[in-house]
């Protein structure tokens, strides 16, 4: 069983990732959820972290709010017509009537790891900045968290937010640099895979026949996200820990174009098969999903909520 700390910034897909580890005791244990500015502000995805545990009644799960802007260059204005104004598709989900925990995220994130050396699975579905704050914070950390499992990139196809970047690592690009450097093992799923993990219409009908409130806001949140085929981001990184089965992919060393004047955000490979790249930090890029067992995962396990 995984002990997680999902960092995330929610973010419609962040949500779906969120509810599925909810709806998975078995396998995935959420010791905390952190909070970035990413999708919108840090105040509105605290604010949503906080709506969705609420939603799944597991306000429990204590939430760490963290930084509010990327380390270096602030991040491009973002397009409300992904999450809607407030993130969630502008749907009325309830507000919590709970409030976020007063420690700092990167806080938080220290002294878990540091509690708990070689037990916690950092889970980052947003812009990677409490991470890196915290790995730059507390070095010590970086051998004592058992793995990294992230949504970011575009290693071997193109971006969604720049030509060659993908929105996560395009917000703080120096943030997943100091992440993707470390010796830290790393599973990464950037739209190589990601964009190929979606709800088409057809499985869109087929969610619709499950029809609990959690169902149905997940549903409206989701075909606000997607106008057309709507793409599992975040979700791939819980669904991982629950069947790795699902996915393969291929070890790489992996740097992130941190130059504005260069391909901005853009993550790059040396294949380790290649013997280049065997001096550096590698990391494990998953490149292939079985789409149809995914959805079936999410959809079986939606409906225990
Ligand atoms: C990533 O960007 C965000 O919009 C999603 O929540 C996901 O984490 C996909 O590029
Ligand atoms: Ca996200």
């Amino acid at each position: 069983k995984s002990r997680i700390i999902v960092d995330c910034d929610p973010g419609v897909d962040d949500a779906i990732a969120l509810l599925l580890a909810f709806a998975s005791p078995g396998e995935i244990e959420i010791v905390g959820i952190t909070t970035v500015n990413g999708n919108v502000s840090l105040p509105l995805t605290t604010r949503n972290a906080l709506r969705i545990t609420a939603m799944a009644g597991r306000q429990d799960i204590p939430v760490y709010p963290g930084c509010s802007r990327p380390i270096i260059l602030p991040g491009h204005p973002r397009e409300p017509s992904v999450h809607g104004l407030d993130g969630l598709g502008d749907l009325g989900v309830a507000d919590a009537t709970h409030e976020a925990e007063r420690q700092h995220a990167v806080d938080f994130i220290i002294d878990t790891v540091l509690r708990e050396p070689g037990q916690i699975t950092l889970c980052p579905i947003g812009p990677m900045t409490n991470i890196a704050l915290a790995l730059i914070k507390e070095p010590s950390i970086a051998g004592k968290i058992k793995a990294i499992v992230l949504m970011g990139g575009a290693v071997f196809s193109p971006g969604n937010t720049a030509t060659d970047a993908e929105f996560n690592i395009w917000i703080d690009p120096h943030a997943a640099q100091v992440v993707l450097s470390s010796d830290i093992p790393i599973t990464m799923f950037g739209l190589d895979v990601t964009r190929h993990a979606t709800l088409t219409q057809e499985r869109f009908e087929r969610l619709e026949r499950g029809s609990s409130p959690i169902m149905k806001t997940a549903i409206a949140m989701m075909r606000y996200y997607g106008s057309g085929d709507a793409s599992l981001h975040d979700p791939c990184v819980t669904a991982f820990l629950i069947d790795p089965t699902l996915f393969k992919g291929v070890d790489a060393a992996i740097e992130v174009d941190c130059d504005p004047a260069g391909t901005y955000g853009r993550t790059r490979a040396t294949p380790i098969e290649n013997g280049a790249g065997k001096d550096r930090p590698t990391c494990h890029v998953i490149t292939e999903v079985d789409d149809e067992r995914l959805f079936q995962l999410i959809d079986q396990r939606l409906r225990l909520l």
